[in-house]
């Protein structure tokens, strides 16, 4: 029995897109503190994107990834498989039978990682020998990104929209009965970075010059603003982090893109709701009940049930201030959020049934030897 008086029981934070660093650039992150970072914040799920190093663009680094985290992550996971300038389609093709991923993720743009794929044949079969596939396309690239959905696609998922010109072109095309199909979806992403930053932030002092670089970049307060509304309207399909850590030395030293998102997400948006900016329902649909969906999470094997018992208490009252009144799980040590004020904190997550997370402690230890691996 949990007492959980005046707070808010919700289904946990599923976050469709992190990068948890492992294998290779585990410095910044791994899947112990990554999935610490989570189940401190609400999230119970995460989706792991494949520009680690080895890149995840073969099914064995897919299986070795997958083992890592088995071991070492205290919340649940899945693995979104890379696409490879270099044509891997072969692998992308045994992953999907072999059901070790069902996602995507392609790179149009340049940003951390060597995964940059330019080349228009390449990307053709990519599209057409998946499923769902999960780009970071930018601008122009976005308008063609929809193109190969519609002509080669299974479903499209544009990560980390930024701006309205850009979401406008994904928001036309969700409209479109042409381009939004039963056969090849299309579904938009919102980071908080893009709703709750902006350029005139970044530009405030020497360090968030620094610090707040990330692709895409920041944009204005006109930006935030748009996004805000097209989230009211429902054009907005999912908040996902794109938890990206580096290290603090790093992003000072010299232009480094992405920062952490994991440990700040639910709590700004619940801030937003003590704001009167967005509804409770729409906060549990943007960040729990669609990636479930998008993910057929609720479709999987033994899953048709009904979900794992991943829930979370929030106290919607409680006042904190960010990197002050908490502790930094993540690796990188910082947030871009640091001496925010905010209304609204996670006070206790559950994952599988056993609570992993309470009045500020994190009980991780089971060694990840009870989380679930979601295909
Ligand atoms: C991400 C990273 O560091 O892995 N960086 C970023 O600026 N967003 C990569 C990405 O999502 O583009
Ligand atoms: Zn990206
Ligand atoms: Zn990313
Ligand atoms: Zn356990």
């Amino acid at each position: 029995i949990i007492d959980v008086e005046e707070k808010l029981v919700m289904p946990g934070v599923i976050d469709v897109h992190t990068h948890m660093r492992e294998p290779g650039i585990t410095y910044k992150e791994d899947f112990a503190t990554g999935s610490r970072a989570c189940v401190k914040a609400g999230v119970t799920t995460f989706y792991d994107m494949p520009n680690t190093i080895p890149t995840t663009t073969t099914l064995k680094n897919l299986l070795e990834k997958k083992k890592l985290a088995g071991e070492k992550s205290i919340v649940n996971f899945g693995f979104h498989f890379g696409g490879s300038k270099n044509d891997n389609v072969e692998e992308i093709k045994k992953v999907l039978r072999n059901g070790e991923a069902n996602t995507v993720k392609i790179f149009m743009n340049v940003t951390t990682g060597e995964m940059l794929i330019e080349d228009d044949e390449v990307l053709k079969k990519v599209f057409g020998n998946s499923k769902l596939v999960l780009v970071h396309a930018e601008n122009e690239m976005i308008d063609k990104a929809i193109e190969l959905n519609k002509n080669y696609g299974k479903g499209l998922y544009v990560c980390h929209i930024p701006s309205e010109e850009e979401l406008k072109k994904v928001i036309n095309a969700k409209k479109n009965n042409e381009l939004n199909t039963k056969e090849h979806p299309v579904y938009a992403e919102v980071t908080p970075h893009h709703l709750f930053l902006n350029t005139e932030i970044r530009e405030s002092t020497e360090r968030n010059k620094m610090l707040l670089r990330m692709k895409p970049e920041l944009r204005e307060k006109s930006d935030n603003e748009f996004l805000w509304e097209a989230i009211n309207r429902g054009e907005v399909d999912t908040i996902g982090t794109d938890h990206a850590p580096h290290l603090i030395s790093e992003k000072l030293e010299k232009i480094t893109f992405g920062m952490p998102g994991v440990e700040t997400s639910l709590a700004l948006m619940i801030n937003a709701f003590n704001e009167g900016k967005i509804s409770l329902e729409a906060i549990q649909k943007l960040m729990c009940e669609n990636p479930a969906k998008i993910m057929k999470i609720e479709k999987r094997g033994k899953l048709q049930e009904g979900f794992f018992a991943d829930i979370i208490v929030v106290d919607t009252q409680k006042e904190w201030i960010v990197g002050v009144d908490d502790t930094i799980e993540s690796k990188c040590g910082w947030t871009p959020y640091e001496n925010w004020k905010l209304k609204g904190k996670n006070t206790m997550t559950i994952v599988n049934g056993k609570i992993v997370y309470e009045n500020g402690k994190i009980n991780d230890s089971h060694n990840g030897k009870e989380v679930n691996f979601l295909k």
